[in-house]
């Protein structure tokens, strides 16, 4: 073999070995290599080594792989959600293993715990629990993965970046358009469970932007209640109680379309004329009907489809080790963490066509319009 076919494989002899055994073309050229005199050829023959040996090394590396952990299925969101991410990160090129943990907080701990050890470069949580977690966070770091709370942040965790809307803001929303339609009167704060961070916030909101009409006496909060669960049922059973022993009510500031739909239910039962302001969150197929059909006033429509878009492509740039950059900050009671909060858009009947149907969030096919 002349000495210039030796140079085709960068580091020597045991180099052109492991070639052979990874590629056939590799070997044909080693082969005819042996008969090839004209310089010509030599250079083409360099060229095919190198793309040869890119090939080799990329193919030889082993896959990125992102965890996801799913902490729960309390709104018709997270059926879809995963979906959106994994198609994201898959055209990224990153495989994303998944673990669903069905709201039980114990075994989403437990879960995580099995993605740390599954080779992931960086892991997301939609924690059903936002507590308990600073070991399997701190575990996680040990591990060199990065960790993105999801929606909900993880209490008093070292996590390293945050993905959700801007939370508090949902909770103004919902006030501002109860206030704009009925200034005075009892109002009723169906809150998520306290397990949830969101909830508190969501209440957060809702309360500044009533303070002022408390003040002044126009409006009286007659319950404001964290139920236990994001289940309609919570809600219908609240309200249904409540209905059983008093006075007007204005408004029922629902803190999501489960919430409101379990509300309305009590008062449908109740077979009274109501005329409630209803708020809700989610632009679910069922909030938006009972829009359309004028029992629900309003939702806060979140484009589920972003966030798992923009989180899927920073979790992969984090595993591939790229800068990323995060607009807001949000303290967890541990430290502040870089944050994407995105906006969020209110929506009733006035607008349901040119927003959430508009973006092909729900197809109009799904709903059922009054005839003209
Ligand atoms: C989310 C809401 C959702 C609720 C129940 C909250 O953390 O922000 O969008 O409706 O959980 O899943």
């Amino acid at each position: 073999m002349a000495k210039d076919d030796l140079q085709c494989p960068p580091h020597g002899k045991g180099w052109g070995r492991t070639a052979v055994t990874f590629t056939p073309y590799f070997s044909f050229y080693i082969e005819t290599s042996k008969t090839l005199k004209n310089s010509n050829m030599n250079s083409k023959l360099k060229t095919l080594c190198l793309f040869l040996v890119i090939s080799i090394s990329i193919a030889a590396q082993p896959a990125l792989k992102i965890g996801f952990s799913v902490g729960d299925f309390s709104s018709d969101r997270w059926s879809q959600e995963p979906k959106f991410f994994e198609d994201e990160a898959k055209a990224l090129g990153v495989e994303v293993l998944f673990e669903y943990a069905y709201g039980d907080a114990d075994k989403q701990l437990e879960q995580v715990r099995k993605l740390i050890h599954s080779g992931i470069k960086v892991l997301l949580v939609f924690p059903t629990s936002t507590d308990n977690w600073t070991p399997v966070v701190e575990e996680a770091h040990k591990a060199g993965i990065q960790v993105i709370a999801y929606e909900r942040m993880l209490k008093n965790a070292p996590v390293d970046y945050f993905f959700s809307f801007q939370n508090e803001g949902v909770g103004r929303q919902q006030a501002q358009y109860a206030v704009d339609h009925r200034p005075k009167g009892n109002y009723i704060l169906l809150g998520g469970p306290t397990s949830d961070l969101n909830s508190l916030l969501f209440m957060k909101g809702q309360k500044d932007v009533l303070q002022p009409y408390i003040d002044k006496g126009d409006i009286n909060i007659v319950l404001a209640k964290h139920l236990n669960t994001w289940n309609a049922i919570d809600a219908f059973t609240e309200v249904q109680s409540y209905l059983n022993s008093t006075t007007q009510i204005a408004a029922i500031l629902a803190a999501n379309d489960d919430l409101a739909g379990g509300a309305i239910m009590a008062l449908d039962m109740a077979s009274t004329e109501y005329n409630i302001i209803i708020t809700g969150q989610d632009a679910t197929v069922g909030g938006c009907q009972s829009i359309i059909d004028g029992k629900q006033s309003m939702t806060v429509y979140k484009s589920i489809y972003s966030l798992a878009k923009e989180a899927a492509r920073t979790a992969v740039k984090l595993a591939k080790e790229e800068p990323i950059i995060a607009m807001d900050v949000v303290n967890n009671g541990v430290k502040d963490i870089p944050a994407v909060l995105l906006k969020t858009v209110v929506v009733d009947k006035s607008n349901i066509k040119e927003t959430v149907i508009a973006d092909g969030f729900i197809k109009a096919e799904q709903l059922n319009w009054p005839e003209k």
